[in-house]
């Protein structure tokens, strides 16, 4: 008989769902009174299939929830200046309310001189360092989505993170550091593993919540995973006979975690999820954070847009 799985499955998909039904309802409101939808512009830059397939997706959900997808598909021989230009451009068209330039870049392109030219206001994917800032300072604009989406994934199951032990793999811009930052926030106890970690084993096995953001196929072990933990699995793998996997060894691990997300359908949906309802968020204008010191934030904004 097979073993029955322990863990509760988060359903990504459809707690994705109800995010975007929450979405469409704010899109109708948002056109009514602007006699406009919210728009998105997203920008793929060359032809790295991963990242078309994971544009398509957006572009999709854009059109599904009634906002308004505008396309950018510049060569992947374009050049910095040309880039830095398309991006002024969208900073000052009212139309757009959300700017994502899918990452990664081809080679030669600086994403990070990139990043800091998208308007604050319109950084849907919260890789802006003034909304990392400002996540970092307790006070968030703006979210990446994933990590945001971790969250909400989170709370909709009732998992009260506050006070519990999490252990992050992977310390990258768009999902580790973020995350730390959004379990810290939600009153965690947070531990970060990198390349310099010496024992990424001992760091899993005692904590609570494990987010695996590393892109290698099962490098968490099942065995590793302390009973009852809260499992995220944000890995999305191409296995050599086409399936998609994570980076946690799902079965082996649901047999002892509490929670887990699978592969695909856990945290993938809600990353889009979350980046539509920054779309209307960026549209309506709710930056309370950035409210709180216009001057500030004006002049970061002029020096991000000049
Ligand atoms: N590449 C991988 N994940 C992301 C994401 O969330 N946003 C962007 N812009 N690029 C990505």
């Amino acid at each position: 008989m097979a073993a029955l799985s322990a863990a509760v499955v988060l359903d990504g998909k459809a707690v994705a769902a109800r995010v975007r039904a929450e979405v469409k309802v704010r899109v109708q409101a948002f056109e009514r009174e602007r006699g406009r939808p919210p728009g998105l512009a997203v920008v793929l830059v060359g032809a790295n299939p991963a990242s078309a397939v994971y544009v398509r997706n957006k572009r999709k959900a854009c059109e599904e929830t009634g906002i308004r997808s505008m396309a950018f598909d510049p060569p992947s021989d374009v050049s910095q200046a040309d880039l830095l230009a398309l991006i002024r451009k969208l900073n000052a068209d009212p139309a757009v309310d959300g700017i994502l330039v899918q990452l990664p870049l081809p080679v030669g392109l600086d994403a990070n001189a990139i990043m800091d030219g998208i308007d604050p206001a319109k950084d849907v994917d919260g890789f802006h360092p003034l909304n990392t800032g400002l996540l970092a300072q307790k006070r968030p604009h703006l979210r990446p989505c994933t990590p945001f989406g971790v969250i909400r994934l989170a709370q909709e199951y009732q998992i009260a993170l506050r006070g519990l032990r999490a252990t992050v793999v992977g310390a990258s811009n768009i999902v580790g550091r973020p995350m730390a930052l959004e379990l810290m926030l939600a009153g965690a106890t947070v531990t970060v593993c990198h390349t310099g970690t010496r024992d990424v084993q001992a760091e899993v096995e005692r904590a609570e919540v494990v987010v695996a953001a590393i892109g290698k196929p099962g490098m968490v072990r099942g065995a590793w995973i302390r009973e009852g933990a809260a499992v995220f699995d944000v890995g999305i793998n191409r296995t050599a006979a086409g399936n998609l996997v994570g980076d946690v060894e799902y079965e082996a691990a649901a047999q002892r975690a509490g929670w887990i997300t699978p592969v695909p359908g856990g945290v993938g949906p809600m990353t889009i999820a979350m980046l539509l309802s920054n779309t209307v968020d960026a549209a309506v204008g709710a930056r309370p954070a950035l409210a709180a010191r216009p001057a500030v934030v004006a002049k970061a904004a002029v020096r991000a847009n000049s």
